[in-house]
């Protein structure tokens, strides 16, 4: 659309035609206040809010409704505008229960804004109010109809945000009310996005309700920690006795790749981080072969011991290593730095949970054909092979949805299931039973299983187009599919992950075969010559280290932030003559036989970086504490220096350039800098900059993962940064293990071992799982 220009008080402003007057004066710094307009919402109209003047029109016009045309002429604010809103306000305000010092949304309200600007402090209505009692229509959503202004934002979030349908109105004009479209209860994805865009206190949160004020909490940016999608999330935190706990999360600033989206599990899933399951003090089994609580120190001297003899008796090779897919990428590169030169075994893996060596193969040395999230927002066309993002990605599901509705993007799903998403699909083709193996060459033109080539003409007609493929794809199907894309110019991918950091686990080198960045052991270059100690041929498997364990080969097996015995498929005699040693942040079936254990931070007490399936880069910020835990970063660094290790060659902290602090950059907790000034003072280093921060490994990230090249301002601004894997010579990589893929598969109310620890989680999946029943029953 060609701009125009237009007047607003007096101020010429330029916007393209056709713009809402309400988001040019937005973008201008006007504000025009508004309560039944969203951005990205369908226009309703309802609360005559933004009413401005326009010239040569008689009566006052809505700015939400308004389109910006060559030559206006607006006023938004004089005493008959703001006469205007008051009597707005007035109304809206004629049944208000006006509870606002109870109120969830006092001191965030809206509308409570709106009448402290425009005062409205005599009621033309002397009725008396009409009182309704408050509705829970679920564990996450609960409704009290007298603060409810109707500006049916949730009607329209719900509906055509997130496809879901499950708000309605009943009733016409003055008695119309918010209601579940379906009976009095919510069968619905439970995202709380409803309660998000409410701008009273009309729908509020079952986790959040009635805890705290607005004020009293600290508000910190984070990065979700349940799916690969990583959307950015901002917890609420407070004191507490034993360090604080997080009250509420939202994305209050509308920031970050998932603007102001949660699923239930981004909102609703944080309290595993306060369960009383909790682990807060080393364990280490005691003569009798209990566990028991000991402390730190004991600890760190009683592993350092048993990991140094076995290494110095038996070689590095007798000790295998599991990381994890929730730990920072500083936590992941430091795991198999320390395993490398500190163990001196290549013995390192992780659960995985796609093949993304396979998909760094396939890309290799084809920089820009990676998608970030961001492309996919804005991607003209896109193909979705496989997957069910609406259960399993919940941020790309609604990126996908709203690029649809707000941009016309062409959606084309092909799928051996039904998925919800189709409901967007331009097209959409079901698969036959191992229909994925031959999608390739059905593109290609030379496979002919799949009978429906005018799906295929839609997709190769379009010039660009952006190919999103799920865990069904390993190994060779991943190279195919890649190159076929290959073959044409503007396609790019996006390879779908299970959790937080699984992206960044692989990237950080968690594999027995390849180091950071996926190079090859055996064409190490610039590593060998850093890695002092390092064995130059690759380690084994996870799998693998389990043989070696029931053959009595491995004399000790460390697990951070993972719980391998979690299926019940090994055998737990396996490892009766191996020493375990577990990090974790619960007693999970691994940690419950190891032989110490060390209770961890989770992602939400700790500062690092993360990466998300689709390679975007984003700071990880310490929000909340837990006495009596540490950061699997610390604890690395002091098992280390238990074992006598040159922590300053592990963590390069001090050096010329490296920007650590004492705890500046991790969050507003205290004490931590002490503990770590008396630990460095006590073992002879300075207590300037600190081994401990996990922010000190930044610049050897830097410098030896090839893709990992960090803009700080925006890393540290709170921004996303793309990660680009096209990367590694195509020649040096090795073999994929495909077989050792295996994908969790979370659905919306479920995360691995997180979600056992969540009731906020296990209560919504209770309450759907009762939906589901009682709708079958009807
Ligand atoms: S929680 Fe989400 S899915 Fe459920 S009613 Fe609210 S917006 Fe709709
Ligand atoms: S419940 Fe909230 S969002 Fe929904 S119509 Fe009422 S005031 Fe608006
Ligand atoms: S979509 Fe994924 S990253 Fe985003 S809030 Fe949900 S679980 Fe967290
Ligand atoms: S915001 Fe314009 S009418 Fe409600």
């Amino acid at each position: 659309m060609a701009d125009v220009t237009f007047t607003v008080d007096g101020n010429k402003l330029t916007a393209p035609a056709g713009t809402l007057l309400i988001e040019a004066c937005r973008k201008a710094g006007i504000e025009i206040p508004a309560f039944c307009y969203y951005p990205g919402l369908s226009l309703q109209a309802a609360c005559r809010m933004c009413v401005v003047r326009q010239e040569k029109v008689p009566k006052l016009q809505t700015a939400c409704t308004t389109t910006v045309a060559e030559g206006q002429v607006f006023t938004t604010d004089s005493p008959e505008i703001a006469q205007a809103r008051k009597a707005t306000i007035e109304l809206l305000l004629g049944n208000h229960p006006l509870d606002c010092p109870v109120c969830d949304a006092g001191g965030e309200c809206e509308l409570q804004d709106m009448t402290f600007k425009y005062g409205a402090g005599e009621s033309l209505m002397v009725d008396a109010k009409r009182h309704r009692d408050e509705q829970q229509w679920s564990p996450a959503v609960f409704y009290d109809r007298p603060r409810c202004i109707l500006c049916y934002r949730c009607t329209r979030m719900c509906g055509e945000g997130m496809d879901v349908w499950a708000l309605g109105i009943q009733n016409r004009g003055v008695v119309s009310v918010i209601a579940p479209n379906e009976g009095e209860r919510l069968d619905c994805e439970q995202c709380g996005m409803c309660i998000d865009v409410c701008p009273v206190g009309a729908l509020t949160s079952g986790s959040y309700r009635y805890k705290t004020r607005p004020w009293e909490m600290n508000h910190v940016s984070t990065v979700c920690t349940h799916c690969g999608d990583g959307c950015k999330v901002t917890l609420g935190v407070r004191q507490a006795n034993d360090g604080s706990e997080i009250v509420r999360a939202d994305n209050r600033d509308k920031s970050g790749i998932n603007g102001d989206f949660l699923c239930a599990k981004g909102r609703f899933g944080f309290d595993f981080v306060d369960s009383s399951e909790r682990l807060t003090t080393p364990l280490a089994r005691n003569a009798q072969g209990k566990l028991e609580a000991v402390t730190w120190e004991h600890a760190f001297r009683l592993v350092g011991a048993k990991l140094k003899e076995i290494r110095d008796t038996k070689g590095g090779e007798a000790i295998g290593v599991i990381g994890s897919n929730h730990t920072t990428n500083e936590e992941n590169y430091l795991l198999q730095k320390f395993a490398r030169t500190v163990l001196q075994t290549n013995n390192i893996d992780h659960e995985r949970t796609t093949d993304y060596v396979a998909f760094a193969r396939a890309v290799a040395g084809h920089d820009g054909r990676a998608a970030s999230l961001r492309e996919i927002a804005s991607a003209p066309a896109i193909l979705l092979i496989g997957g069910d993002p609406t259960n399993e990605h919940p941020l790309l599901a609604w990126t996908l949805r709203t690029n649809v509705r707000l941009n016309k993007a062409r959606l084309y799903v092909a799928n051996e299931k039904r998925i919800k998403l189709e409901r967007q699909a331009k097209a959409a083709l079901q698969l036959p039973a191992g229909g994925y193996a031959a999608f390739s060459a059905y593109l290609g033109g030379s496979d002919n299983s799949i009978k429906d080539s005018t799906f295929r003409a839609a997709v190769l007609g379009e010039e660009k187009l952006l190919i999103i493929f799920g865990q069904e794809y390993r190994d060779s199907a991943v190279a195919d599919l890649v190159q076929w894309g290959l073959g044409r110019p503007n396609v790019r991918f996006a390879y779908l992950g299970d959790y937080a950091n699984s992206r960044g686990a692989a990237d950080m080198g968690l594999l027995p075969d390849l180091l950071p960045g996926y190079v090859p052991i055996n064409a190490s270059g610039t590593f060998a010559q850093e890695y002092v100690g390092m064995p130059t041929t690759p380690g084994k498997t996870q799998p693998e280290m389990f043989v070696a364990a029931a053959k009595g080969e491995l004399g000790a097996l460390l697990v951070v932030g993972a719980n391998p015995l979690s299926n019940g498929s090994i055998d737990l005699s396996t490892l009766k003559n191996t020493f375990v040693v577990v990090q974790d942040i619960f007693l999970t079936e691994t940690a419950a036989i190891a032989d110490v254990v060390f209770p961890a931070a989770s992602l939400y007490e700790k500062t690092g970086t993360v990466t998300n399936t689709f390679g975007d880069l984003q700071l990880a910020r310490k929000a909340a504490d837990r006495a009596g835990v540490k950061s699997d970063f610390e604890i690395l660094v002091r098992l280390a220096g238990s074992m006598g290790a040159d922590v300053k060659a592990l963590v390069p902290f001090g050096k010329v350039g490296v920007t650590a602090d004492l705890g500046q950059s991790r969050g507003a907790q205290s004490g931590e800098a002490d503990r770590h000034a008396v630990w460095l003072s006590a073992n002879g280093l300075e207590p300037k900059l600190s081994p401990f921060d996990p922010l000190a490994l930044l610049d050897e990230i830097e410098r030896l993962v090839p893709a990992y090249k960090l803009d700080r301002l925006n890393l540290f601004g709170g921004n996303d940064i793309k990660i680009e894997l096209g990367f590694v010579p195509v020649s040096a990589l090795g073999s994929a293990h495909p077989e050792l893929v295996k994908p969790a598969h979370n659905g919306l109310f479920t995360s691995g071992t997180l979600g056992h620890y969540s009731n906020g989680l296990k209560d919504l999946e209770r309450h759907q799982a009762a939906e589901v029943a009682a709708s079958a029953a009807d």
